[in-house]
């Protein structure tokens, strides 16, 4: 007769029980996760299985992983093959990009969702939408948990803070306002940030989540405490300013304007001003957006003149012209290992670069319409990239390869993948 061992399983961080299964010995330990999947949580999140601090290979079984009757086993929440989209249905989607399944569609807004982010606990999605809300969604379920209501025009941006707590979000109505997660359960309480005298197109907290930058069609950005106070207006673009983006070392931020340019600022600490260090000056039409690779060493910018340009963030000067690409420059994305750029087109071309030196790589060929939207997992492995031809594609990074189409009801703006977890 086969012995069945009974497992005790616990969270490995809190300690907190989740349930006892009962399992034979000669099991995999994939069971142990397949059982955990079944009755904890939807496939948003994929486990593992420690013993005493060892990691337990999913092939092998309970027994050849020295796993004894009684046993307690830690569990921890490992890295997931998660991304999210934002569609022209009015909803957001989020999908098992390892098996191409749609997992949650998270519906309630009336209007289109331009823009969907994760917190970077991984616990919650923030929507942005033109209905003037943003929506928090629990992405354990998909459940809509708050409706962030009061903006007087559509709402373009949402971006949670580094450690999860807050949401800032920018609109058309010429504000950005900054909730708190944690007392949005005891009414919609927000700091109003005033000033702009035109659309806010793009909000963020800095990376040590102290301060807020915004940027807006006044042809300003500005920086703000994340308790809303105005602490400085960047002037100096002549034209709508599209993005303004620190750096991930936070010393810096990146603006990019519709007057061609793009300009870099080193980020004021206590009273100093807040100062324009270099202009970023060659591309022949307007910026759509510019920020900086993972090791804060370089700029990118992307134009409507239909190339990206690479640049360094230590002396401003241009690197290299990423292309001429036959119709608008949308999106870029540097990999998190700061190795790769890649850049989209609305002619839906998707090019990978060598971001040291801006050489040429490869095409990501398959999207038949503009590309809006691309990104890479935190892992570096793949690639995501949304289109106007109604799907998001996952790809190799390494090879190029399309892995996956994920199929929608209308046109795709943005794609995401889940942050990864410093657990
Ligand atoms: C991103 O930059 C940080 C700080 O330099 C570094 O610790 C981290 O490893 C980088 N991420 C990747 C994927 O290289």
């Amino acid at each position: 007769m086969a012995s069945v061992f009974l497992l005790h399983l616990r969270w490995a961080l809190s300690g907190e029980e989740i349930c006892d299964l009962r399992l034979e010995a000669h099991s995999p330990i994939a069971g142990v996760l397949a059982a955990l999947e079944a009755c904890k949580e939807p496939e948003t999140c994929q486990f593992s299985v420690l013993l005493d601090g060892l990691l337990l290979s999913e092939g092998r079984s309970l027994a050849e992983s020295g796993v004894f009757d009684g046993v307690t086993l830690d569990v921890v929440r490992s890295s997931p093959c998660i991304a999210l989209t934002t569609c022209a249905d009015c909803t957001a989607k989020v999908w098992n990009t390892a098996n191409g399944r749609c997992l949650l569609s998270l519906t309630g807004h009336n209007h289109l969702v331009g823009w969907a982010s994760f917190s970077p606990d991984g616990r919650w999605i923030v929507t942005a939408s033109a209905d003037c809300t943003a929506r928090v969604w629990d992405l354990s379920d998909g459940t809509c948990r708050w409706a962030l209501t009061g903006h007087g025009s559509g709402v373009c941006c949402a971006n949670f803070s580094p450690d999860s707590s807050k949401i800032v979000t920018a609109s058309h109505d010429a504000t950005a306002r900054i909730w708190m997660v944690d007392s949005l359960d005891c009414g919609l309480t927000s700091y109003r940030l005033e000033g702009h005298r035109a659309d806010v197109c793009h909000a963020m907290f800095s990376p040590d989540g102290l301060l807020v930058s915004t940027a807006s069609e006044d042809a300003t950005a500005r920086l703000w405490t994340n308790s809303g106070i105005l602490r400085s207006a960047l002037e100096g673009h002549s034209g709508g300013v599209e993005s303004a983006v620190f750096s991930p070392d936070g010393q810096y931020l990146v603006t990019a304007s519709l007057d061609s340019t793009a300009k870099v600022w080193r980020v004021a600490k206590g009273s100093e001003q807040t100062v324009c260090v270099f202009t970023l000056r060659g591309h022949g039409e307007s910026l759509g957006t510019s920020f900086f690779s993972n090791d804060s060493q370089k700029v990118i910018s992307v134009s409507d003149d239909g190339s990206g340009k690479l640049w360094s963030a230590e002396d401003g000067l241009c690197l290299a012209t990423l292309g001429k690409l036959r119709d608008i420059c949308s999106a870029a994305a540097f990999s998190p290992d700061s190795q790769l750029v890649a850049t989209a087109s609305h002619d839906g071309a998707v090019h990978l670069w060598r971001a040291h030196c801006g050489s040429w790589s490869q095409e990501l060929a398959g999207h038949s319409e503009a590309v809006f939207s691309v990104a890479f997992s935190p892992d570096c492995q793949f690639i995501g990239t949304a289109s106007d031809d109604s799907t998001a594609r996952i790809w190799c990074a390494q090879t190029g390869r399309c892995l996956r189409v994920l199929a929608h009801p209308g046109g795709v703006y943005s794609v995401k993948f889940v942050p990864s977890q410093r657990a």
